[in-house]
Order: C-alpha cells, then structure tokens, then sequence
C-alpha cells in the first residue's frame, strides 16, 4: 500500500492541478544508460527483457536515480513492450538495434495473441512484484509512477516488428483491414486496463500512458487511433481507481494536443519539446502540464541548457506544472547536467509580475 493514503505528496497534488512555489520534477528515463550503476547493474540480467522481469534488479534500477538526484517522482523500470511479451508475442532486445519482435500483420495473428489474454497476468507478474518493492523502499515525498505504453504505440511495435521510421505497415493495415487493427487496438485496451490496475494496487501513485508516436497520424487516424484507446483506458482504469492522477503524453500531437487535453479524467499532459511555450500555456488553461525540455539540451549542459530550462520555468512555473523532458535522457547525457538541472529547479521561484 502506499505510504501516503491522503495523497499529500508533491508530484500528485501538481497532477490534480495544484500551483507549487518550488515546481516538481522528474524526468522520463531517468534511469537508464546514462548512469554508470544502471550499465552495471543491467550486466547482471540475461538481456533487457529479463532485466525488467527480475523485480530485485528493477527495482534497484527505479531507486537509481533518486539517490543521486530529488526528484519528486520515480517511474518504475520496465518498458512499455512488456503488454506484447505478455500477450505471448516473442520479444527481444538487440545490442544497438532495439527491440525486435516477431510481426503480426493479420486477422488470424492478432485472433491469436488475444487467446493469450487469460495468461497475461501471470506473464507480467513480477512487475507488480516491482512495484511493491520499490513502493516500499521510497523516500516519503517521492510518488511512484506506473506506466504503460497507449495502443497505438504499442501497435506499431507489433505490427511492424521493431522500430521504424515511416510506419508504412501498421499503417497499411489500419486501412486496408480497419476491422482487424481495432481487434488489435481493443485488445491492447483490455490488456492495458488490467495491467495499469494491477499496478494500481501494487503500489503506483499515479500512471503515464506513453503515445511515442501519437504525432505520425492524419487527424482522422489520430481521433481513432490515439485519442479513443486513451479514453477508454482511463475510463477503464477509473472504474477501480476513480482516484489516481493519470499523465497522458501524445508525443508530436501539435495542434491535436488540444483534444487530448479534452480526454475526461486525464490529470496532466506530457508535452514533446516541438510545443511552443504559448501554447503551452493554453493547454495549461485545461490541465497540468508537464515537460517539454529539449534532451538534447540536458545533454549539452552550460548556458544552452540554463536557458533553455529557465525559459520554460519562467513560462510555466506560475500554472499546474511538472518539469520534465520532452522525451527521454539520452545515454550521452553526462549525469552532472542532470544535478545542475536540479539545482535550478530547486531555486527557481515565480518572479511577481
Ligand atoms: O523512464 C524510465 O526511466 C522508465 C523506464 C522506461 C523504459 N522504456 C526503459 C528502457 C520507460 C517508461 C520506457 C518506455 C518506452 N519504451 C517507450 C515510450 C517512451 C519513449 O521512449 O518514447 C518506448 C517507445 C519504448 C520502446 C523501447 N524500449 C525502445 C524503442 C527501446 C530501444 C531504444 C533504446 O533507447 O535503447 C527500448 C529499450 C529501453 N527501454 C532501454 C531502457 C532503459 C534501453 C535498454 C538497454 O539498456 O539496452
């Protein structure tokens, strides 16, 4: 259970829409390869996959980051194709090539991998495991966040089999065989709902539904695709937990953001660093927002990162807001930015007008 059952922590009330003098902070991989003890820790597991199912080194991993840094939040360490590995489709991760995933691209495969619904729970299982244990070994002001990936996200790993840059594909089939990706789409849906519940009740404080690539469809596809699944999700998760802050973060939404802002019971936004701060500030008129710095910014350091960050704060600082990236810390970040980075939050206050 968590520590905190009034739900006084920092990161939460930010999330329910709370103006804070100091703003929080957290940051998406934020542990990760950038950290020397996270290379050496993942040198223990039998590849990445099995890293995120071994829940004494997961959690070690989660609690990485928070003992060289405040951050106001940790994310449990997994990755958000862990739904496919649970719903039985063969995953692993390659040295410098990333996941790789054996493709389903039509009818009868995804009829497949949705027999395999009744035996998610028991495949994922050692990440709720995760979730407790880390849960029980946070500092009493950090909330945990639990996450998952949305569907269309998710879907493109699927179906394409990997990364990909043009998505030609999953894309095909949304329109060649609509009927077959909404089996897809609503079986990912089912499959999320219960697993962002079962971390619910692990443990998590709070939950990020993470759209990476939200921003490559056609505003007809988007309100399909992107913008339904994270509906129905929420809605789902709030049938259990009418309580727990959601994040939803539509990464390349643009203009879109506007009607993921509208999505009922999503607390916060996650802003990709492409936002303009105006109309950041627009979207915090609906909701918390939370982001947008540039990773590559915290990568360079010095007065590029200073500025950077400042600009947003000085923007942001006076509305619901949570600082964080845009996207995630890249491995060349060298870890003494991210203190620096810090430091400036933990300083900066709203200036009066
Ligand atoms: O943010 C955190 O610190 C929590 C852990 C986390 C990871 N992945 C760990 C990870 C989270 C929240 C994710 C989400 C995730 N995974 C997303 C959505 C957010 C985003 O980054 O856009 C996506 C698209 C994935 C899929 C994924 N996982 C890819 C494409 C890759 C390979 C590329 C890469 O960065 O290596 C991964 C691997 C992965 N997930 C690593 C980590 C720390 C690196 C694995 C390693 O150590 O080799």
């Amino acid at each position: 259970m968590p520590k905190d059952p009034t739900n006084q922590k920092p990161f939460l009330r930010a999330l329910r829409g709370e103006i804070q003098e100091r703003p929080c902070f957290w940051l998406m991989r934020q542990a990760g390869r950038y950290l020397p003890e996270y290379r050496e820790t993942r040198a223990k597991a039998n590849g990445f996959v099995d890293l995120c199912l071994r829940p004494d080194l997961a959690t070690e991993i989660t609690l990485q980051p928070l003992r060289r840094y405040h951050m106001d939040a940790a994310i449990l360490f997994s990755d958000i194709l862990m739904v496919p590995y649970g719903l039985g489709q063969p995953l692993s991760f390659r040295e410098g090539e990333g996941p790789v995933l054996e493709p389903v691209r039509d009818a009868a495969a995804i009829d497949k991998l949705a027999q395999n619904l009744a035996g998610f729970d028991a495949k994922v299982a050692p990440i709720y495991e995760t979730v407790s244990r880390v849960q029980a070994g946070l500092p009493a002001t950090t909330a945990l966040i639990g996450f998952a990936g949305a569907p269309w996200t998710v879907a493109t790993y699927m179906v394409e089999g990997g990364t990909s840059k043009d998505f030609a594909n999953v894309r095909l089939l949304a329109y060649r065989d609509e009927a077959a990706f909404k089996r897809l789409i609503d079986l990912l849906v089912a499959a999320t709902i219960g697993y962002l519940n079962r971390q619910v009740e692990a443990g998590a404080e709070a939950l990020q539904l993470f759209d990476t690539w939200a921003g490559v469809l056609p505003e007809g596809e988007y309100r399909k695709w992107v913008i339904a699944p994270a509906a129905k999700i929420v809605a789902g998760v709030r049938v259990k937990h009418p309580n727990v802050p959601i994040v939803f973060f539509p990464k390349g939404s643009g203009l879109l953001y506007r009607e993921a802002a509208a999505i009922p019971g999503v607390n916060a936004l996650g802003l990709d660093t492409s936002v303009p701060l105006a109309f950041a500030q627009e979207l915090q008129k609906l909701k918390t927002v939370q982001g947008n710095l540039d990773p590559i910014a915290l990568c360079a350091g010095g007065p590029a990162l200073v500025d950077a960050a400042t600009r947003i704060l000085d923007a942001l600082g006076k509305g619901p807001f949570v600082f964080n990236l845009g996207h995630g810390v890249i491995p060349p970040t060298p870890p003494a930015n991210v203190a620096e980075l810090a430091e400036l939050i933990g300083k900066w206050r709203a200036k009066a007008a």
